[in-house]
């Protein structure tokens, strides 16, 4: 089922900024609508960072509860056996989201391009995003929406490794260490009153498609914040 992209009729508040005009440029400024356009129904992450997504999802999402898969694909890394009231997708690909067999619903929104979510304010308990932050040019106005369509209490998990499509990724990201993209990431999402709850950065021992020389997997790194329980439904 496709969500109606249904705007709420007041516009978020206000962003506070934290990346500079420079550091939101990719080198391929055309828009993420055509990059995206043809699906693309590989692995962007290798088994073992998925088994390891998999595993802190069962540590941390309650069965029963609203999911939102921002910046999903075909695949959600859910635990296969744990069942969900709604898992709500978003992503850049029709096609993708409507072969991802954990969605219950599904809509196709420009993150650069718009940023107010077509949700209710409190209707989500969890917001997942998996190698997805990195392409976000406005990831403030994101992380404000998050903020509003998150119950009081409710966790965001920002997952990642270090591979990117790089003509996509902003400056920021792209020019950053791994350590500057999990502090850019929480501060981000500090400055709009998340509260930070852990933060995961863990070497693989699994080969890399170079393994035979000594090549390593994908690292696995996350960033895992709450809105706080006083905040309201704003
Ligand atoms: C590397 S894929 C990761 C997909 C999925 N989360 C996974 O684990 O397979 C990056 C995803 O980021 C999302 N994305 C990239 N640019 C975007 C944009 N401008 N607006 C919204 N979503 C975007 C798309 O859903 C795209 O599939």
């Amino acid at each position: 089922m496709v969500i109606p992209c249904r705007l709420p009729l007041a516009p978020p508040p206000l962003a506070v900024p934290v990346l500079s005009p420079e550091q939101r440029r990719k080198l391929d400024e055309s828009s993420d609508a055509l990059f995206y356009a043809q699906p693309r129904f590989v692995q962007h992450l290798d088994g073992a960072f998925r088994q390891r997504l998999t595993a802190l999802y069962r540590e941390r999402l309650a069965p029963g509860t609203t999911v939102l898969d921002l910046m999903s694909s075909w695949v959600s890394h859910l635990p296969p056996d744990l069942s969900f009231h709604a898992v709500l997708g978003h992503g850049m690909n029709a096609a993708e989201l409507e072969a991802n067999p954990r969605l219950s619903r599904h809509w196709v929104q420009n993150l650069n391009e718009e940023q107010t979510l077509p949700l209710e304010p409190s209707s989500v308990d969890a917001a997942l995003i998996v190698a997805g932050w990195q392409y976000l040019q406005q990831p403030e106005a994101v992380a404000v929406e998050l903020l509003r369509v998150l119950r009081p209490g409710g966790q965001l998990i920002v997952a990642f490794s270090n591979r990117m499509f790089a003509t996509k990724a902003p400056q920021a990201w792209l020019e950053g260490s791994d350590r500057d993209r999990l502090s850019g990431v929480a501060k981000v999402l500090l400055c709009q009153g998340w509260e930070l709850d852990q933060l995961l950065s863990e070497d693989t021992t699994a080969a890399g498609p170079l393994g035979w020389i000594g090549g390593k997997g994908d690292p696995f790194f996350a960033v895992i914040a709450r809105k706080p329980a006083g905040r309201g439904h704003g």
